[in-house]
């Protein structure tokens, strides 16, 4: 048995790319698989579908090395490899709450079919628990190797903008599996990663589904805490943004995932709690997690209440109104725009007859595509000008950057709404802005 085991990674989108640039960065020999020929083609001409800092860097070195290669044959990848990695995209099922499990059957199915030997197969894509059991009988009872053929779970934990780290230099790694066999080949498969003293949890296959989930729900929870202190401090006079600091100061609870303002979006969070709440009523323990309703509902708030206070602050209505929409992506440093709360906001704003004009630095092409009833600009001045009201929705750094004095000159009206407690309030209310913010006088 090699000491280092040859990779695949099925699946190249944000997690499958990122992993396996990564992991031949690290020195192993890895095959990328996906069924998007064009992806592939992109991938091995060096280029990165998606927008992620650091990574394009990272794939040229890979590519440079030798050691990376994309392909859309399941035969290759079943040839190739000793461990692979199943990273393929978990979207919430239309017209349901529940996990769309089709990529990852359909993965699994192909792969199986092309596994002649002894190999681990490795899933990374956030499902419901109990998937890893029923994958463990589909690969053993399908694959030519029959029950050579084992599978572990490993979830991944990756934060878009930080994805190159997180995979790097994970907080932590949890390797779910049924074997000391499974155990000592992703042991091997991470020698790299966890010589740097990543700590590592070995469990049962359900626990490893779980943690995800678990850690998702947890985050998510914490910030609609805040958002809902918000609606408390809406309520009473008082500020969440002061109420936040002085909380964070407690050790036991901390400020991460504590800023309060427009609520998480993303591929993630909002999918992964509701297909989490989902799962749990089909398993009978549904009142367990019920409190994760009550989370989706308070951020969902947030994005409504964002359109009424923007309405107020134009006067009642919005009909007509230039608005400068200062963002668009679900978070800075990223391009996704999946459930994004700005381009929810910015749709519902144009809905209502206010004339929108966006500006995200890197999301225009992904908003031009899912909203073309919006008008776009070219930065923020440029949507600014003549606008009745700027609204900032990501918090972009050069957003933040912006000098209430420059942008005063160009608008027709000086008021601001703050989504993201991102401004500095008295410096623009110095500037002689009107200053809006969720959860504050
Ligand atoms: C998340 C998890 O962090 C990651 O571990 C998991 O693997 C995938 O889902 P990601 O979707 O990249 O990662 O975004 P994250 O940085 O967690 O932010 C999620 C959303 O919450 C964003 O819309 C962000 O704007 C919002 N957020 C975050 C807040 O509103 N307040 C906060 O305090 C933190």
């Amino acid at each position: 048995m090699n000491d280092r085991p040859r990779l695949t990674v099925i699946g190249t989108g944000y997690l499958g790319a990122t992993h396996a640039i990564c992991m031949a960065v690290m020195g192993y020999d890895v095959l990328g698989v996906d069924v998007d020929a064009e992806k592939v083609a992109r991938l091995n001409s060096g280029e990165v579908p998606f927008f992620e800092p650091g990574l394009p860097e990272l794939l040229t070195k890979a590519l440079e090395t030798g050691r990376l290669r994309f392909t859309t044959s399941y035969r290759e990848a079943g040839e190739f490899g000793d461990v692979h990695f199943i990273c393929v995209g978990t979207p919430q099922r239309r017209g349901s709450e529940a996990a769309d499990l089709t990529y990852v059957d359909a993965s699994v199915t192909a792969l199986a079919a092309h596994l002649h030997r002894r190999a681990l197969v490795v899933g990374k894509s956030t499902v419901p628990v109990g998937t890893a059991a029923r994958l463990a009988e589909l690969l053993r009872t399908t694959a030519p190797a029959g029950d050579r053929v084992e599978l572990a779970w490993n979830p991944e934990f990756l934060r878009e903008g930080f994805a190159v780290d997180d995979t790097m230099k994970p907080d932590r790694m949890v390797f779910g599996v049924t074997s000391a066999w499974s155990e000592e080949r992703l042991r091997a498969a991470f020698a790299p990663v966890l010589a740097q003293g990543v700590p590592v949890k070995v469990t049962d296959l359900q626990t490893a589904e779980l943690v995800k989930v678990a850690a998702n729900s947890f985050l998510a929870t914490k910030i609609s805490y805040i958002n809902a202190m918000a609606e408390i401090c809406e309520a009473t006079g008082a500020d969440v943004h002061d109420l936040a600091e002085a909380l964070a100061y407690d050790e036991r609870i901390g400020g991460k995932f504590l800023r309060p303002g427009l609520g998480f979006g993303g591929g993630c969070l909002p999918k992964d709690i509701r297909a989490f709440a989902h799962r749990a009523e089909e398993l009978g323990v549904g009142q367990a997690v019920g409190f994760l309703r009550e989370i989706d509902g308070i951020n969902r708030r947030r994005r409504a209440r964002t359109v009424e206070l923007v309405v107020e602050l134009c006067g009642g209505d919005v009909a007509g109104k230039k608005v400068a929409a200062l963002g668009a992506a679900f978070k800075p440093n990223s391009d996704d725009i999946r459930d994004a709360p700005a381009l929810d906001v910015a749709s519902k704003l144009a809905s209502l007859g206010a004339d929108v004009h966006v500006f995200d630095p890197a999301a225009m092409d992904n908003a031009r595509k899912a909203h073309p009833e919006l008008s776009y600009g070219t930065g923020a001045l440029d949507v600014a000008r003549d606008a009745d009201v700027v609204v900032l929705l990501t918090e972009w750094t050069e957003f933040r950057e912006i000098a209430p004095g420059a942008m005063a000159e160009v608008v027709a009206a000086r008021r601001i709404f703050d989504g993201r407690h991102a401004l500095d309030s008295a410096a623009w209310r110095a500037a002689g802005w009107e200053y809006k913010a969720l959860g504050r006088p």
